[in-house]
């Protein structure tokens, strides 16, 4: 009698353990082949950080933007904010102190865009993507006191770029 009122239990803890591990073992690992390309990680939820967090960066960005067509004059106007504020750090093609920039939106989200150059600090605080840059090039990317409109600009800029590179490459 005793054995078997010990069993159910036993078993009953050890089925909502099994469950535990089958259904979260299994979600984490959709990027495992592409750890480079965090856009892709949409379920898992990285530690002190909402899904969109993780997703699209800190910052004042805190849900999808709905953008409209590349509106070329404010992408020239980025153009010239990339040229005196980013350029010391950034070129489009080469690594230099930061990143090379040109496939920058193939990297992270248009979010994760507009919340990194408004809030650069935050984020190699606690973005796993500005962290693991950081790591590899060693310097702070430096708050440039943009503010939204500018950053807005900048972005409709790399759109524009990256635009042109999704031309070339589906030629
Ligand atoms: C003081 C140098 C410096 C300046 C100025 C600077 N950056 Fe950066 N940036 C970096 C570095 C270095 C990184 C890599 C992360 C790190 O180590 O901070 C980076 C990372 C980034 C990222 C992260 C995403 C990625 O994968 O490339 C974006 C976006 C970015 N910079 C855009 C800009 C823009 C736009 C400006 C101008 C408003 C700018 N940066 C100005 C140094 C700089």
């Amino acid at each position: 009698m005793n054995k078997i009122n010990n069993f159910f239990p036993a078993l009953f803890i050890f089925l909502i353990g099994f469950s535990f591990f089958y259904f979260t073992g299994c979600g984490g690992d959709t990027n495992a082949g592409n750890p480079d390309n965090f856009s892709n990680v949409k379920k898992s939820t990285a530690p002190g950080m909402t899904a969109f967090e993780e997703e699209n960066g800190f910052g004042p960005v805190k849900e999808k933007l709905n953008l409209a067509p590349v509106n070329m004059n404010l992408a020239k106007d980025g153009e010239k904010i990339f040229e005196s504020k980013c350029a010391t750090c950034h070129k489009l093609d080469e690594r230099y102190v930061g990143p090379a920039q040109r496939n920058v939106l193939q990297r992270v989200t248009l979010e994760f865009f507009v919340n990194m150059v408004l809030n650069p600090d935050e984020n190699l605080k606690k973005h796993p993507h500005a962290k693991k840059m950081l790591a590899e090039y060693m310097q702070m990317m430096t708050n440039q006191n943009v503010n939204m409109n500018d950053a807005l600009a900048l972005l409709e800029y790399f759109r524009a770029l990256n635009e042109e590179l999704e031309k070339t490459s589906k030629k």
